[in-house]
């Protein structure tokens, strides 16, 4: 763990104490559009950020474990269907969006938890507005930019969702997602993973692959961190080997480092209670 480095805590905000009072699904005007978010608990922030192709309640096993906190999770714009002109088609889109969700409910700094993409949306925040972070969790991420395969395979994949829908995403993705064993021991994860995929909208699914087709390279942004930091990954990670986050962690100055032991990419949702413990204590340990 790092030891120099930390940042004050921010008061709660009369509205967050408000929030907390009325916690449950919210949906808030985010720039042109309406994002569901979910809310929870009371005291410093913690803003959940969600893969692909999920969608918020992902984080909602392992978010009511962490109490004492508020613990917000809202829907990135890919979710759910939008029109032409509020269609997302950058990381950085999806960065400004989580500012005004910060700025509507009057929070001025929370921990950032990004999975996976919503790690590549946590660098975007870093570039663009690293005033509203104290701290970071970055679970079955990298950092590094898609290579040319990887391209390749994004435009495959939207080609398929184009012509067949969201179902055929659900049959590429699910037994990448989880771990051989939670597929087998874990029916209502697994029952959890494709309702959120089929949740997604064709659209958006299309619109995040192409997002994350042209996402910037962040190696040389890890240097340069300067909030505490947690990487986590899953043992039997598929889509984001532990090496990869490994790296992550090396780059990052400080970083704790911990691998999930039984959890494929999805550890916040196959593992969480071990994954609360880690997380809880390192934010016991920033506050
Ligand atoms: C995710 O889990 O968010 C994605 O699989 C990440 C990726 O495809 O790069």
């Amino acid at each position: 763990m790092r030891a120099a480095i930390s940042t004050p805590r921010e008061p709660q905000s009369r509205l967050s104490q408000r929030l907390s009072q009325s916690a449950g699904t919210r949906a808030l005007s985010v720039r042109g559009v309406r994002l569901t978010v979910d809310l929870q608990g009371e005291g410093s922030t913690v803003l959940f950020v969600h893969g692909f192709p999920l969608d918020r309640t992902m984080w909602r096993p392992l978010a009511s474990m962490l109490t004492g906190r508020l613990r917000l999770a809202p829907d990135l714009r890919v979710v759910e269907h939008q029109t032409v002109d509020s269609r997302a088609s950058s990381m950085s889109e999806l960065a400004d969006d989580l500012a005004v969700v910060l700025d509507t409910l009057e929070i001025e700094k929370a921990v950032l938890c990004g999975h996976s993409m919503g790690g590549y949306v946590a660098f975007e925040m870093l570039r663009r507005h690293p005033q509203r972070l104290n701290g970071l969790i970055l679970c079955n991420t990298r950092a590094e930019a898609d290579s040319a395969d990887e391209r390749e395979a994004r435009d495959e994949m939207a080609a398929l969702v184009r012509h067949f829908g969201t179902s055929s995403v659900v049959e590429r993705m699910l037994p990448k997602l989880l771990a051989p064993s939670s597929i087998e021991a874990l029916p209502q994860v697994v029952e959890h993973v494709e309702a959120m995929i089929s949740r997604n909208h064709a659209e958006g699914i299309i619109d995040a692959l192409g997002a994350m087709k042209h996402r910037a390279d962040s190696k040389d942004l890890l240097s340069t961190i300067r909030v505490r930091t947690l990487v986590l990954a899953g043992a039997h990670d598929q889509v984001i080997p532990v090496e990869r986050s490994r790296a992550v962690a090396a780059a990052i100055p400080g970083a704790q480092f911990t691998v999930i032991p039984e959890a494929g990419h999805l550890a916040p949702l196959e593992e969480p209670v071990a994954t609360s413990r880690v997380l809880g204590e390192f934010l016991a340990a920033l506050d």
